[in-house]
């Protein structure tokens, strides 16, 4: 087996993090590797905001908490070093596809340097209030873009979880008749 697919398969969600910050030069490759994943028609519509400005996640929390409810505690992206917003155009209809290739390779960048990731469902629900358009905005997200996913990133603070493969595979063979 080969370092890819081991680090593909090795991979877990995390939800515990260490609170030392991710290096520069590894933040970089991760969201080179989110830039660079395929995405419909090539358009590369999709837009990258690296936060590890605690007070703007916290800000986030208390917006959260405010529309779907809980505290602020319960929505600090796992108190994660490193949060990566994902955000693409309104009008890409294939956004939320697009958004999967970019957090998939992100998390196996993240993960070839022991670093733990988790995909957090937080902001897309919330994304049309007003208050979160403003906020959002403020770091430089435009009106005509939408938060698609939000992505945790650290050193892990737990191990990596058990996972049975429950999902089928159907091998569909024709017969050899050339
Ligand atoms: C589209 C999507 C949304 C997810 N949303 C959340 C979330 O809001 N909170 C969370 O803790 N995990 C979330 N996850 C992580 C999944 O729970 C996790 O990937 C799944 O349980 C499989 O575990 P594994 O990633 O360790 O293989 C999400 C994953 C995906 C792909």
């Amino acid at each position: 087996m080969n370092e890819v697919i081991k680090t593909i398969l090795e991979r877990r969600s995390i939800r515990s993090f260490e609170p030392r910050e991710v290096e520069a030069e590894i933040v970089a490759e991760i969201l080179e590797c989110g830039r660079c994943a395929p995405c419909a028609w090539g358009r590369q519509s999709f837009e990258f905001f690296a936060v590890t400005d605690r007070r703007l996640l916290h800000e986030l929390a208390c917006l959260t908490a405010k529309y779907l409810g809980g505290e602020p505690r319960e929505h600090d992206f796992f108190s994660a070093p490193l949060v990566i917003l994902v955000a693409d155009l309104r009008e890409n209809f294939m956004r939320l596809a697009d958004a999967g290739c970019a957090m998939e390779n992100m998390f196996i960048a993240a993960q070839s340097y022991g670093l733990g990731s988790v995909w957090i469902n937080q902001l897309s629900p919330i994304s049309d209030k007003l208050e979160v358009i403003e906020k959002l905005e403020s770091i430089g997200v435009t009106k005509d873009r939408i938060i698609t996913s939000v992505g945790a990133f650290g050193y892990p603070g737990e191990g990596p979880r058990e996972k049975e493969l429950i999902s089928k595979v159907h091998y569909i063979r024709g017969e050899e008749t050339l």
